[in-house]
């Protein structure tokens, strides 16, 4: 029988990879309860997917607004996380993920709310295409959401580490996320033990989320390859 999942030659996209991992996330959704959706171009594949599933959900729990508008734009109901004690699942993208399961998330700048969403689930399960897999963590931009008057104080601090940290702006003004705070981008880092440098980072005053999900990390990764999808589990 033919693996629909498999594509033996054929040169798939980054854009098809993402389709077919926000498919195959499905099979994780569990009928009858509230799944975790969080953000991104790959994430935004699933929650299409998962419209076609919705009469089988109670609805979703969404890390950002931008997904939170997707989802009820498909008409899925969307929780507010205070109103949910547990997830069984929580479907998520990364922008690097390593082979134990860590990743750095924050490129869409929803970090705070995706690791808040990702503790209050059972199972983390991680959708990208494999161009996001890595040995170390640290050659994405790590992201930082932090409080504003703490920025160049937390600059310094990276700087001592070795990191070149810059706040990230969107039409040329700082960025400011769904929580009302900002985001350094931090580059020069080679994160080698991910659950230390979360912990040493998250203790910074100012720090109001790292992007380093080693606490919160992925339990499986279904990544996006040439021959399909290939299922990681940690
Ligand atoms: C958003 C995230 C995303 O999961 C991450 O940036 C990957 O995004 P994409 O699927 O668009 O590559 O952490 O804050």
């Amino acid at each position: 029988m033919t693996n629909p999942n498999s594509h033996p030659g054929a040169a798939l996209s980054q854009d098809q990879l993402k389709t077919l991992v926000g498919q195959a996330a499905l099979q994780y959704v569990v009928p009858g309860e509230i799944v975790g959706v969080g953000t991104g171009s790959t994430v935004n594949k699933f929650i299409d997917a998962l419209a076609s599933i919705k009469g089988q959900i109670k609805g979703a729990v969404s890390s950002s607004v931008a997904s939170t508008e997707r989802l009820q734009a498909l008409g899925i109901t969307v929780f507010d996380s205070n109103e949910v004690e547990a997830l069984s699942v929580y479907i998520d993208g990364a922008d690097e993920i390593d082979g134990q399961g860590n990743m750095i998330k924050g490129g869409g700048a929803a970090l705070t709310r995706e690791k808040i969403v990702a503790a209050q689930s059972r199972k983390f399960v991680c959708i990208a295409d494999e161009s996001k897999l890595v040995q170390t963590l640290g050659q994405f931009p790590l992201p930082v959401e932090v409080i504003p008057m703490a920025a160049q104080r937390l600059m310094r601090q990276f700087a001592a580490m070795g990191g070149q940290a810059q706040v990230r702006l969107n039409d040329g003004q700082p960025l400011v996320t769904d929580n009302g705070q900002i985001i350094l981008d931090v580059t020069g880092l080679q994160i080698s033990d991910p659950l230390a440098f979360e912990s040493q980072v998250s203790q910074w005053p100012g720090v109001v989320t790292v992007g380093v999900f080693a606490f919160q990390k992925a339990q499986v990764c279904l990544l996006g390859t040439a021959s399909g999808v290939k299922t990681m589990t940690f």
